[in-house]
């Protein structure tokens, strides 16, 4: 029977047949404003409520700023990190300003993936993380596209060989169809992509598992949402698109 990791997103665990196949290295993609951070910063806070430590690796906002986003839907994890449970990897500010001194895991130069595995492994051990979010990996290799695969590769043999079920964010552009980078998809053991799209003057969100290895899972596009309280995925219906207009069926 395959181990499995509990994401705690309302929704997910069922369209994956019980959770993440533990020690998976799950790539998340999506364009902008599509959840990515949202439903990985969820990820980790509901890691935390079942016992599981985890680290958050800050590519693209401040750590400061990720805290107060993350307490806006009541995951406060100031006193998991002071407890030793939770690290966030400050891998954006370079260590420069004030608010940057205080981070105890810094990456001083965010464009040396070297670094920033060192840093992320100290963060692991650290805290026994069995949960690990990059947010984004994109960033790692945004001017050097040629180096985007063994960059996943890469992190993939350090976070899978270290216990820890991981997701890289993955970025891509409004209208890409794929996953973000040049074969970064091949090297990743699940591929999860969020999307938004227009549908007679709204938005719709819907999520689709494309790849998930060691375990069966749900070959639809569900619908969900955003709220206060985080992501909440619609397991149970499933998003299809007629035309210029999309319908909602119960399954
Ligand atoms: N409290 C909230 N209630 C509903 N939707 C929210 C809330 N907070 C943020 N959002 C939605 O989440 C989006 C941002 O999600 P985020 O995970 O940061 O996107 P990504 O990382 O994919 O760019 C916002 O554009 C907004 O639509
Ligand atoms: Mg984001």
């Amino acid at each position: 029977m395959v181990e499995r990791v509990k994401t705690g997103i309302p929704g997910f665990d069922e369209i994956v047949y019980g959770g993440i196949p533990k020690r998976n290295v799950v790539l998340l993609s999506g364009g902008p404003g599509t959840g990515k951070t949202i439903f990985g910063q969820q990820y980790l806070w509901n890691g935390l409520q079942m016992g599981e430590p985890g680290v958050y690796v800050a590519l693209e906002e401040h750590p400061v700023q990720v805290r107060i986003n993350m307490r806006q839907f009541g995951w406060d994890i100031r006193s998991y990190e002071q407890q030793g449970y939770f690290a966030i990897v400050d891998a954006f500010t370079g260590g420069i300003g004030e608010a940057a001194k205080r981070e105890k895991y810094v990456v001083r130069d965010p464009t040396d993936v070297g670094e920033l595995i060192d840093v992320l492994k100290a963060a692991i051990r650290d805290v026994g993380a069995m949960r690990v979010v990059i947010d984004s990996v994109s960033t790692l290799y945004l001017t050097k596209p040629s180096v985007a695969r063994s960059v996943v590769l890469l992190l993939k043999r350090v976070l899978s060989g270290l216990g820890t079920t991981s997701i890289l964010i993955s970025q891509v552009s409004v209208t890409e169809r794929g996953f973000g980078g040049p074969g970064v998809e091949h090297a990743a053991d699940g591929i999860v992509r969020l999307d938004l799209n227009e549908f007679n003057g709204e938005l719709m969100r819907s999520i689709i598992v494309w790849k998930m290895r060691g375990t069966k899972h749900s070959m639809k596009r569900h619908p969900f949402e955003i709220t206060d309280k985080g992501i909440i995925i619609y397991h149970n219906k499933v998003l299809r698109i007629r035309g210029a207009s999309v319908v909602f069926e119960q399954i």
